[in-house]
C-alpha cells in the first residue's frame, strides 16, 4: 500500500526539550512521530474534529503545531469504534500533526445529564439524543487510541471552586486512583503519551501532594486542572506556583482550559509549557476580536463607520484587509463570514503571542515582552 503523509515509524520516540529558560519559564520543543510541538504553545480547540470556523490548512498556516479533540464529543457522534474504520482523527478531519484528546470527565461534568460518578467512572446520558452511557479510566484511553490520539489525558474528576476542602481532597484522590488505572490501560506506546492531571482546588497541600503522586507514576507530561474554574486569577496563578517545583524539569507541562491572553503571559511566566482554551474560538464567534489593541467588540455600535483593520501590522489578513465597519456589519448580520474572519484573527493573535514568548525567553526578555504586550492593551483603554 502507498504510504500517507500521516504514516510514521512506531519506533520513533517521544521526547521533550527545553531550550532556554527564563525565571521559571522555558521554551523547547515536544517531538514526535507527527511533528514538533514548540513550547510554549497554544492548542485551538477542535472538539467536534473542527476547530470550529477554520480550515485545517489555516490553523496550520497560523503556526499551531497541535490541536486538541474532546472524547466526550467525538465518542457521542460520531463513535470511537466508527472513528477507528474510517482511519482516526487525523485522517477524519484533515489535520496530519498531533492531537492532544481530553479523557472526556471534564465534558461530561459540564454537557452531560443524569451524572453518576463512582470509583468505577462515570455514568450519563448523551447531550446529544439522551442515550445512556458509561466511561471508565480504561474505555477513555481505549477511546482516546480508536480516535489515534497522540497525547492522551488521564480520565480526572474537575471540582469547579468555591468549594469545600473535603470534596476537593475527595475528587483529587479519585482522579489519583484513575491516573494509576489510565497509566496501566495506556502500556507503553511509542511515540505517543499519556499525560496525569494535578487536582486539587484552591489548596495548596493538596496540589502538592497530588502533583508528587502523579510524578511518581513517571508519566510523560503533566497537566494543571482545576483552574479556571470560578476562582480569581490570583489564585489560579498561586495554585501553579504551587505546583511548579514539584513538577519534573524535563517534562512539559499543560494548564487545561486557560485562557485570556494575559492569563497565558502569567502562566508561561511561572512554567508552564502547554495551553487550551475556547477562547479565541468562541469569542470570534459572539463578535469579539482579540488584538494587539486588546479586545475589541464588533457588535458596539462605535465601529459601524470605522474603515481601520483591526490591526493593520498584523500576519493575519483577517485583521488587514477588512475594515471594522464591514466586520461591525457582518456580526449584525450573523453572518458566517464574521465567524469565520474573527475566528481567523483570534487564532492567529493566540498564535503570535506564544511565537512572541517563545522569542522572548529564547532572549531572556519575558517580562519586557509581557510588559510591553500589556501596555499597548492599556494605551488603547485609555
Ligand atoms: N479542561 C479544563 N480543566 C480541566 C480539568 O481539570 N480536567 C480535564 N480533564 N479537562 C479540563
Amino acid at each position: 500500500t502507498e504510504a500517507s503523509p500521516t504514516e510514521f515509524s512506531p519506533t520513533d520516540a517521544f521526547a521533550f526539550r527545553v531550550d532556554a529558560t527564563d525565571g521559571p519559564a522555558r521554551t523547547g520543543a515536544i517531538t514526535m512521530p507527527r511533528g514538533v510541538i514548540r513550547t510554549p504553545a497554544f492548542m485551538p480547540v477542535g472538539t467536534a474534529a473542527t476547530v470550529k470556523a477554520m480550515y485545517p490548512d489555516q490553523v496550520r498556516a497560523l503556526g499551531a503545531d497541535v490541536v486538541l479533540g474532546n472524547t466526550y464529543h467525538l465518542m457521542l457522534r460520531p463513535g470511537p469504534e466508527r472513528m477507528a474504520r474510517l482511519g482516526g482523527l487525523h485522517r477524519f478531519m484533515g489535520w496530519e500533526g498531533p492531537i492532544l484528546t481530553d479523557s472526556g470527565g471534564f465534558q461530561v461534568m459540564s454537557l452531560a445529564s443524569l451524572r453518576k460518578l463512582d470509583e468505577k467512572g462515570v455514568t450519563f446520558r448523551s447531550h446529544v439524543d439522551g442515550s445512556a452511557h458509561h466511561m471508565s479510566p480504561e474505555r477513555s484511553i481505549e477511546i482516546q487510541g480508536l480516535l489515534g490520539s497522540d497525547i492522551q489525558m488521564q480520565l480526572d474528576e474537575c471540582v469547579r471552586l468555591p468549594a469545600e476542602p473535603a470534596e476537593v481532597e475527595r475528587a483529587m484522590r479519585l482522579s489519583l486512583r484513575w491516573a494509576e488505572r489510565c497509566r496501566v490501560a495506556f502500556g507503553t506506546q511509542p511515540g505517543k503519551a499519556m499525560f496525569g492531571i494535578v487536582q486539587g482546588g484552591d489548596v495548596p497541600a493538596l496540589r502538592v501532594e497530588s502533583a508528587q503522586a502523579l510524578v511518581a507514576l513517571d508519566l510523560k507530561g503533566y497537566a494543571i486542572g482545576g483552574l479556571a474554574v470560578g476562582e480569581p486569577q490570583a489564585v489560579m496563578l498561586a495554585m501553579i506556583e504551587t505546583v511548579e517545583p514539584h513538577l519534573p524539569r524535563a517534562k512539559p507541562r499543560y494548564l487545561m482550559g486557560v485562557g485570556t491572553p494575559d492569563d497565558l503571559m502569567r502562566s508561561v511566566a511561572r512554567g508552564v509549557d502547554m495551553f487550551d482554551c475556547v477562547m479565541p474560538t468562541r469569542a470570534g464567534r459572539h463578535g469579539l476580536a482579540y488584538t494587539r489593541h486588546g479586545r475589541i467588540n464588533l457588535r458596539n455600535a462605535r465601529h459601524a463607520e470605522d474603515t481601520r483593520p483591526l490591526d493593520e501590522t498584523s500576519s493575519c489578513p483577517a485583521a488587514r484587509d477588512y475594515s471594522r465597519a464591514y466586520l461591525h456589519h457582518l456580526v449584525r448580520s450573523d453572518e458566517i463570514l464574521g465567524m469565520m474572519l474573527l475566528t481567523w484573527n483570534n487564532l492567529a493573535y493566540y498564535q503570535d503571542l506564544m511565537a512572541g514568548m517563545r522569542r522572548a525567553i529564547a532572549g531572556g526578555r519575558l517580562a519586557d515582552f509581557s510588559g510591553e504586550t500589556r501596555e499597548a492593551w492599556a494605551r488603547a483603554e485609555a
